[in-house]
């Protein structure tokens, strides 16, 4: 029989600290930045995002997001056989968050560890859970993007402080003999690492460079939408599917113009994407799990629905996952 791995449960959490544009406009002129609503939200979609208070880490919302997507999918933390968590804004250098996250849950013996590729963190990390479910390393996977990027943001930057939020979330995919994933494809190129980086590290006990993010934006948005058709046509190509067969399209949440562009090239009207960039920002890793399971627990999401999800950021890197939900 041949072994599939499928979602048994989504979750999220957003940090209880909700800034409208408006909020966050005022907060800006304080500082003498200026911005505006009007700006925000016409050249990106964006109208609040949520920030974690400075004593939260990603191993914290992580931990929210895990259990809500244990208890939809009704497994104990127990029967976890493997953590994988996609993160850029990890607790520490090391040890791993995943690890951390592990210990938070009350468990200990499963691999755990991180997974760095950006804004297509999740992607990626959906892919190898996948791959280490078919092979039969793991049965009960734990899938999570968590970011931060508050800490890592620019305030005196308009550019780019206003784009990002911080969240995090989680899927249960488990051994199935039902196919759920279908297909995946990842890519990266890393001549492009300089259009969108955070340029700093540690060293000799400092911080060496600088560890706030820096964007090209205009250069990150050309390749972005060239890239992600061309993701969603190989996963469809590799999985014998059209995009007559796509109920649901869940692209990385960092701009409504983006989406647009990738759903038009795709030939998608606009009702069949999901969109939460409005009201989470661009969460990185977190964007797609969260909005994955604000579409399941909408009810737009339903059993048996076909998703592509689609991830593209730094370094560059960029991916999609086709999946029967
Ligand atoms: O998560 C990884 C993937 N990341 C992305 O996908 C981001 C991709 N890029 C983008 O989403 C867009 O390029 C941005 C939203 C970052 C920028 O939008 P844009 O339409 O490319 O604007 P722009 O950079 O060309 O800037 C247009 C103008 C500039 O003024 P001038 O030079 O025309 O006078 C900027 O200085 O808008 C100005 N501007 C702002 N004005 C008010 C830039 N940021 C702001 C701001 N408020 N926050």
């Amino acid at each position: 029989m041949t072994r599939y791995s499928r979602i048994a449960g989504t979750g999220s959490y957003l940090p209880p600290r909700r800034l409208t544009n408006a909020d966050l406009v005022a907060e800006l002129a304080l500082q003498g930045i200026e911005t505006s609503d009007d700006w925000i939200v016409e050249r990106t979609g964006i109208r609040a995002r949520h920030f974690a208070g400075p004593e939260v880490n990603a191993s914290d919302l992580a931990l929210q997001a895990a259990r809500h997507a244990l208890e939809a999918a009704g497994v104990a933390a127990a029967e976890i056989d493997l953590i994988i968590v996609a993160t850029s804004t990890p607790d520490m250098v090391f040890p791993s968050t995943a690890t951390i996250l592990q210990h938070k849950l009350g468990i200990a013996g499963c691999p755990a560890f991180d997974l760095q590729a950006v804004c297509s963190g999740f992607v990626y990390a959906l892919t190898v859970a996948d791959a280490m479910i078919k092979t039969g390393t793991a049965n009960k996977a734990l899938v999570i993007g968590a970011e931060v990027f508050s800490r890592i943001l620019d305030f005196t930057d308009r550019t780019t402080c206003v784009l990002f939020g911080d969240g995090a979330g989680a899927v249960v995919l488990e051994a199935s003999d039902m196919p759920g994933i279908l297909a995946t494809d990842l890519h990266a190129d890393g001549k492009h690492v300089g259009i969108l980086c955070v340029p700093g590290t540690v060293s000799g006990g400092k911080v060496t460079g600088d560890p706030l993010l820096k964007m090209d934006g205009q250069a990150v948005f050309k390749l972005a939408v060239g890239v992600l058709e061309d993701a969603a046509r190989a996963t469809l190509a590799k999985a014998g599917r059209t995009t007559d067969d796509i109920d649901w399209l869940i692209p990385h949440q960092a701009n409504i113009r983006i989406m647009q562009s990738t759903a038009r090239k795709l030939k998608l009207p606009m009702d069949k994407v999901i969109v939460t960039v409005d009201q989470h920002g661009n969460t990185s890793a977190a964007s797609i799990p969260l909005a994955l399971d604000a579409a399941v627990r909408s009810g737009k999401v339903k059993p048996g629905d076909t998703l592509m999800l689609e991830g593209v950021g730094g370094g560059f890197t960029w991916g999609a996952v086709l999946l029967d939900y």
